[in-house]
């Protein structure tokens, strides 16, 4: 079978290359073999494959955190849920957690890690559900409820805009009456003013301030009404000291991705005002949630996606052969760790064309 395969670490420009491997051994006894559908290029991945995680990855390493495979194979002590076999998961659609390696033809996975992609939820759809989706939903939930004023920067990037429409459609305690007669609270957007690079639904944000106009601090102030009790940072660097001072006293950022490349200075961290410094990251949530209630953290998901939120849009489609040169025009947008390169929306691997 074919794969896409990172030798050693590096941008993923320069070390991924697609081969043919051997295909899985069949499934142990708790395992799934599965067929990829299809999958994707996160920022997660260039860093994983850069080598910054370097005690967990190994190389020869197959990317692809996200993806959606059918099951194929079950192994002999697989249940599929409390009425199933596991031969009932045979066909089944199913979003592998848990680590990468999506970026194959087959991939055998423990059960425990599938999460179901229900029937109603469409295959293109249903590959990005996972790292930006699940990961707005539940910094949503645990950060955002009862919050007045709410910042997220890299404004333009598809998980804020995931942000933005999780944080419109929950019921706020202050901000805009929308047309059901809730209240909403509508996100301040941080862009770093790209030419050309826009928000994905401009309605639902409450203003967008960008880092390019000198007096961006002040605007970001005024935008806040004095201070945010959020601040939703995946940028990192030289501007956490004013996003920590662009925080209402006793409000929290909380700084989920590294875009800037490097990482927050340490006065951020030192509780001026009672304000807080929390780190988030899907993985840590994922890996110490019990396994068979990881299905349930995706309830909120599938069901926004079932109304046409939280969607990503598809920016390019390669096959997994494509793959290298799609990953080479990306490349030159941004800082190496920025990824998905190709205007708004990701890039949909079909590893099979
Ligand atoms: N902690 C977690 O578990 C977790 C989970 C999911 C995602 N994330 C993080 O979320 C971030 C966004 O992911 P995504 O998939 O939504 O990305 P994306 O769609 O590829 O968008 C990234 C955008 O961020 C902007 N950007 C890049 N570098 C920047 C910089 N140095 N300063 C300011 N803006 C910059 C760019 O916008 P312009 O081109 O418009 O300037 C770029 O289009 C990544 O850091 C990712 O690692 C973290």
């Amino acid at each position: 079978m074919r794969a896409a395969v990172a030798d050693r670490p590096g941008p993923l420009d320069e070390v991924v290359t697609v081969r043919t491997v051997e295909a899985p051994a069949p499934p142990g006894p708790t395992e799934l073999t599965l067929r990829i559908l299809a999958t994707t290029v996160n920022p997660s991945d260039a860093v994983t494959v850069s080598g910054a995680y370097a005690s967990r990855t190994t190389f020869p390493l197959v990317p692809g955190f996200e993806g959606v495979g059918v099951v194929e194979a079950v192994g002999a002590a697989v249940v599929a849920g409390t009425a199933g076999t596991g031969g009932d998961l045979v066909g089944r659609r199913v979003l592998p957690l848990g680590g990468p390696g999506c970026w194959q033809q087959r991939r055998t996975v423990d059960r425990s890690w599938c999460v179901p992609v229900p029937d109603d939820l469409d295959t293109r759809t249903a590959c990005f559900s996972y790292i930006n989706p699940l990961t707005a939903s539940l910094m949503v939930a645990q950060y955002c409820a009862g919050a007045r004023s709410v910042v997220v920067t890299a404004a333009t990037s598809a998980i804020a805009g995931h942000l933005a429409e999780l944080l419109t459609e929950q019921t706020g305690q202050t901000g805009q009456t929308g047309q059901t007669g809730q209240t909403r609270l509508r996100p301040v957007g941080l862009v770093r003013g790209t030419p050309g690079s826009t928000v994905a639904d401009p309605d639902r944000w409450k203003s967008l301030v960008s880092t390019a106009d000198p007096d961006w601090r002040a605007q970001l102030r005024s935008a806040t009404s004095g201070g945010a009790d959020v601040v939703l940072d995946c940028i990192g660097g030289p501007v956490g000291p004013d996003l920590v001072d662009a925080l209402a006293p006793g409000g929290t950022l909380v700084l989920y991705g590294l875009l800037s490349g490097e990482p927050l200075p340490a006065e951020c961290f030192d509780g001026r005002r009672g304000t807080r410094v929390d780190m988030f990251r899907l993985r840590d949530t994922v890996h110490s949630h019990p396994r068979p209630g990881l299905a349930n953290l995706f309830t909120p998901v599938f069901d926004l996606q079932r109304r046409g939120l939280l969607r990503t849009p598809v920016a390019a489609e390669t096959g997994l052969s494509g793959l290298p040169e799609a990953l080479r025009l990306q490349a030159p947008r941004g800082p190496r760790h920025s990824g998905g390169g190709f205007g708004r929306g990701k890039l949909l691997i079909d590893p099979w064309a």
